[in-house]
């Protein structure tokens, strides 16, 4: 039987983990990506750790004609995990319906591929930004959804309700991976974070700072209800997250998985202040980090963090890395992209 893997967006931050993933698991993998937010040579960084480079389709999964025609030419993938998107908060608010297309559109091109040649198991990419700011922590799956706070976080709920209504009246079946805060890097420092122009997230503007990319961090408020007063979130670590993808894999591919549509969160269970995130950066950096206080983002939550007892009991999978080896894998990835 084959063992052929598509990943979307593969040459992506959390794609490029999880192909590494699946390959030291015997997994055959084809990488689609249209290179809107990637790089090519990750590919060749990808090969470098595993020792195989894997087949790479340059492709605009928001283009049908190109889109379909890759499900005609792999005809026998297994199953899929669909990445390729764009996440820019910010962005997306600008440019509504440069999200919707791309998020949308290229969602809908492979659940009718997938169709078209009977493939039935897809791992979808999703983020604790459905929750908005819940009412109870812990987060758990059974927590409502609200109303999304910008275009991006709209498209991870509509994706969500397109599978589970596409599943109910076709064979599809689909593990939904609410992923809470990614960061860090492969041990390697081969692949990691590459964020083009100014990073709007809270790991690699650190990084991009202490290195001197970057003058100083701002830190959007210290003023909320929390015991440092600034934002508490769950980061995880990239290589745990990119494991439970292979764990969502092989669960469906084995028929295990309880029903047709099944969510997970993907978090760590602890929270973090972005002073400790500072912190644990400058005591395995052994660095001081420039910052100042600025005041609040808006949209930003005050404090949300995963409730792990689900996805630990019925997914089987549990974060094991900690914040330290967080921070220092960034942090050892933005060296290397200043030796290359
Ligand atoms: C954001 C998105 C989320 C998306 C995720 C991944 C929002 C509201 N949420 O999560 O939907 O899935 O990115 O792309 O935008 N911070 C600073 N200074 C900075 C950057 C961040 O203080 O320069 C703080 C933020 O206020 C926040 C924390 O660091 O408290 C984490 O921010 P960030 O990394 O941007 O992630 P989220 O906002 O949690």
């Amino acid at each position: 039987m084959s063992k052929k893997i598509l990943v979307t967006g593969g040459t992506g931050y959390i794609g490029s983990h999880t192909v590494v993933e699946l390959q030291q698991k015997g997994f055959e993998v084809i990488v689609a990506d249209n290179l809107s937010n990637s790089s090519i040579d990750v590919l060749d960084n990808i090969a470098a750790i595993t020792g195989i480079r894997p087949l790479f389709e340059k492709v605009d999964l928001a283009d049908q004609e190109p889109a379909l025609d890759l499900f005609n030419r792999h005809p026998d993938i297994r199953a899929l995990v669909h990445f390729a998107a764009f996440k820019a908060v910010g962005e997306s608010v600008a440019d509504p319906l440069k999200y919707y297309r791309n998020n949308v559109g290229s969602l809908l091109n492979i659940l009718m591929g997938m169709h078209a040649h009977g493939i039935r198991n897809i791992v979808f990419s999703s983020s604790c930004t459905v929750y908005g700011q819940p009412e109870e922590l812990p987060v758990k799956e059974t927590a409502p959804v609200q109303t999304a706070a910008s275009p991006y976080g709209n498209t991870k709920q509509i994706s969500e309700e397109i599978i589970t209504d596409t599943s109910a009246v076709t064979p599809l079946q689909c593990i939904i991976l609410r992923y809470f805060n990614p960061i860090g890097a492969h041990e390697s420092a081969l692949i990691g974070e590459l964020p083009l122009g100014v990073p709007s997230n809270l790991m690699p503007y650190i990084t991009q700072t202490a290195i001197g990319k970057r003058e100083f961090l701002n830190v959007w408020g210290d003023d909320y209800k929390t015991p440092d007063g600034t934002p508490i979130r769950d980061y995880i670590h990239v290589v745990d997250l990119a494991q439970a993808h292979v764990i969502s894999i092989e669960r469906m591919l084995e028929e295990n998985n309880q029903s047709r549509i099944e969510i997970f969160n993907l978090g760590t269970g602890t929270g973090y202040s972005v002073f400790d995130v500072i912190k644990s950066f400058e005591r395995t950096s052994k660095l001081k980090l420039a910052y100042k206080v600025m005041a609040r983002r808006p949209g930003d939550v005050e404090k949300v963090w995963a409730d792990t007892e689900y996805a630990n009991r019925v997914l089987g999978w549990k974060a094991g890395r900690g914040l330290d080896e967080m921070t220092l894998s960034a942090w050892n990835w933005e060296k290397k992209l200043a030796s290359w």
